[in-house]
């Protein structure tokens, strides 16, 4: 992507052809496999891409009302709802829109019997279930972690009553290949074998990393095949993070340059705002024409536009000294930034554009009435 100079900044740019090729991989999974993808919603939402991704993909999985009502209104295919809990008004409008409603408990399920009976010939419903079985490395991203409130624990199934339920949810991977969703297929087969044989689909859950360059995707559609086969379901996969893999930068300008035992530079951008994943994972993201720190002439420290001590991104290295108005491109950005963006410190939510065919069209910006309205 070559960038106009006078993007504005902060600015996501969504770049169209990388997405076009990450959905040339989900298409060919679900030819080879017969399985069913969904987006994510909570890593990818940028609406305006959805008429190229609705060609493929077959839906939406949505984890909230609202996010729901984005999937009916924008994707306009299937909904997939889950939540660890709903409360009554939301879930009686996620039944009017969503075609899978997912419960992380049988007390869910149960509760809300009355309301689950007068959708029945509409709604097919689902249990999360917990496999016990631990592929990340990251707590914080683990849902298999100790006393995790994700998902239904095998002891909990006893002499429970399945009628209305027609299929199964597991989420446990994060970033993953399939050879980790090889081991945790086989744990849930340990464990729940016996009711897959019973339902009409299986959801995988996301974290499958399928749009990576070493993403192994002949493995994975012979998974999915093998298990179509063995226990006669639908298999539907829910990625966020694969659909928008490297199709996207976040364009930020240096404001400053201090000195304090290092040289600093300070962003129009915020790790804590704009991008929280990095403090949270934690995580390194990659600058175009930047290297480790020592490993180009000029090493910097990069900083957010935020009071917060910590918010830093990490340490750079250039090959020039870098100046106040330089704009710089953090690679990688598409998703679980945009999505989880916040006004914190009033920082200047980023512009979002779309690149396609060489042209960078500016789809929104924020100002100072999108700060203001989520305070009073
Ligand atoms: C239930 C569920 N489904 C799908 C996803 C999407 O995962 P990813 O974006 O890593 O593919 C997540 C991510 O947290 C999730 O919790």
């Amino acid at each position: 992507m070559i960038l106009p100079l006078d993007i504005p900044s902060p600015c996501f740019v969504v770049d169209y052809h990388a997405l076009e090729r990450n959905l040339a991989i989900f298409d060919k999974v679900q030819q080879e496999s017969g399985t069913k993808c969904l987006l994510a919603l909570k890593g990818f939402a940028m609406f305006a891409t959805f008429p190229l991704l609705k060609k493929t993909l077959h839906g939406v999985c949505a984890s909230s009302i609202n996010e729901a009502i984005l999937g009916c209104e924008e994707f306009g295919r299937e909904v997939h709802t889950f939540s660890p809990a709903y409360d009554e008004d939301s879930l009686k409008q996620c039944l009017e829109i969503s075609d899978h409603i997912i419960f992380n408990s049988f007390s869910q399920f149960e509760r809300f019997k009355k309301l689950r009976e007068q959708f029945a010939n509409k709604v097919e419903f689902g249990l999360r279930i917990n496999p016990e079985h631990s592929e990340g490395e990251v707590a914080l991203y683990d849902p298999c972690t100790a006393f995790s409130r994700l998902g239904i624990v095998r002891a909990e199934f006893e002499d429970k009553n399945l009628a209305g339920i027609s299929g199964l949810h597991f989420h446990t991977l994060c970033e993953q290949d399939s050879y980790a969703l090889e081991r945790t297929l086989d744990a849930v087969e340990d464990k729940f074998g016996k009711f897959i044989a019973q339902m009409k689909w299986i959801n995988f859950g996301g974290g499958h990393h399928i749009t990576r360059d070493d993403y192994d995707v002949a493995h994975l559609c012979k998974l999915i095949k093998r298990f179509k086969d063995k226990y006669n379901v639908e298999v539907y996969l829910e990625p966020g993070e694969a659909v928008a893999l490297n199709a996207g930068v976040l364009v930020t300008t240096v404001l400053d340059i201090i000195h304090n035992s290092m040289f600093i530079a300070i962003l129009d951008t915020s790790a804590t705002a704009h991008m929280p994943d990095v403090l949270e994972m934690p995580y390194r993201p990659e600058i175009k024409n930047a290297g480790q720190p020592g490993e180009k002439a000029y090493t910097y420290r990069l900083g957010g536009n935020s009071c917060l001590a910590g918010d830093v991104i990490a340490d750079y290295s250039f090959d020039k000294p870098l100046k106040i108005g330089d704009k710089l491109q953090l690679l990688d950005m598409a998703h679980y930034s945009m999505v989880k963006t916040t006004t914190f410190n009033g920082v200047k939510l980023p512009a979002i554009a779309l690149y396609r065919d060489k042209k960078v069209e500016i789809i929104k910006t924020f100002g100072y009435e999108d700060f203001k309205n989520r305070l009073s």
